[in-house]
């Protein structure tokens, strides 16, 4: 289940060929997204991949596992504006295939049953990618989030807004409040690839890593699903046993 690569560079060409190969075995896929540092040097990779090789990606459709409350997608710190950035913009993915949950929308209880609905219509995710809080959320739910939750409003822990104040200039501006896809969305993904590099995240990947399936550690419901690979670097693998472990170096 953890596989540890020497570099987080190392886990960004090893998921972004994988990625690369799988749109083009499937150019249908449905690719479920995150955003954060975490996925940069990812998306960085395998835009450029796909600069080099370029493929059809007229039938890709994907979709972002959150978004701010109040953040308009213009906003430099929505997720709408980092997914143009890092990626949407270079692949050319136009907003009818790459969606993120609305976060100024003015029914925001009806845009996220609708959110979890737009999933399945498209035929449910072939593939989640995952970043990990330092609290253990995925995507953006919390601790004691239930694990049959689906797409909902959440209101941010202090550890998370203290995690991603860095992003903003005053602590103030942090969004509150957010709109994520829920455990169960995620967990009804075909296969799932959580990505944690740093030691930064070498604490919570011991705690997700002794952690029974348990409410308090969001991150342990994955451990329930038949198809899920966590992907580390040296640093964040620091506090798991070595022999749990299994090294990935090409
Ligand atoms: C973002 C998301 C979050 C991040 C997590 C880690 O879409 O869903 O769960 O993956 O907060 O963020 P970074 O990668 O910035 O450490």
């Amino acid at each position: 289940m953890f596989f540890v690569f020497p570099s987080a560079e190392a886990i960004a060409s090893y998921l972004s060929q994988e990625l690369y190969q799988k749109i083009q075995l499937n150019p249908c896929m449905v690719l479920g997204l995150a955003t954060g540092s975490t996925m940069e040097p990812l998306y960085a990779d395998l835009a450029k991949r796909l600069q080099q090789q370029p493929l059809d990606l007229s039938q890709l459709t994907t979709f972002n596992l959150d978004e701010y409350i109040k953040l308009p997608p213009e906003h430099p710190q929505s997720y709408a504006y980092y997914m143009r950035q890092h990626l949407f913009d270079v692949l050319g993915l136009c907003p009818q295939q790459a969606h993120l949950p609305n976060g100024v929308c003015t029914d925001i209880q009806a845009e996220c049953r609708a959110y979890s609905a737009k999933i399945s219509a498209a035929g449910g995710l072939d593939y989640q990618l995952l970043g990990i809080g330092t609290n253990g959320h995925i995507g953006f739910n919390e601790p004691l989030t239930p694990f049959d939750s689906l797409t909902h409003v959440v209101q941010l822990s202090e550890n998370t807004r203290l995690d991603n104040g860095r992003f903003f200039d005053n602590f103030a501006d942090v969004p509150t409040h957010a709109i994520t896809l829920g455990i169960q969305d995620i967990l009804n993904a075909k296969e799932i690839v959580l990505v944690a590099t740093g030691a930064h995240k070498a604490q919570v990947m011991a705690d997700l890593f002794h952690s029974p399936i348990d409410e308090s550690m969001p991150a342990s419901a994955l451990k329930q699903h038949p198809n899920i690979r966590i992907c580390i670097d040296d640093a964040a693998a620091a506090q798991i046993p070595a022999d749990q472990l299994q090294h990935v170096r090409e």
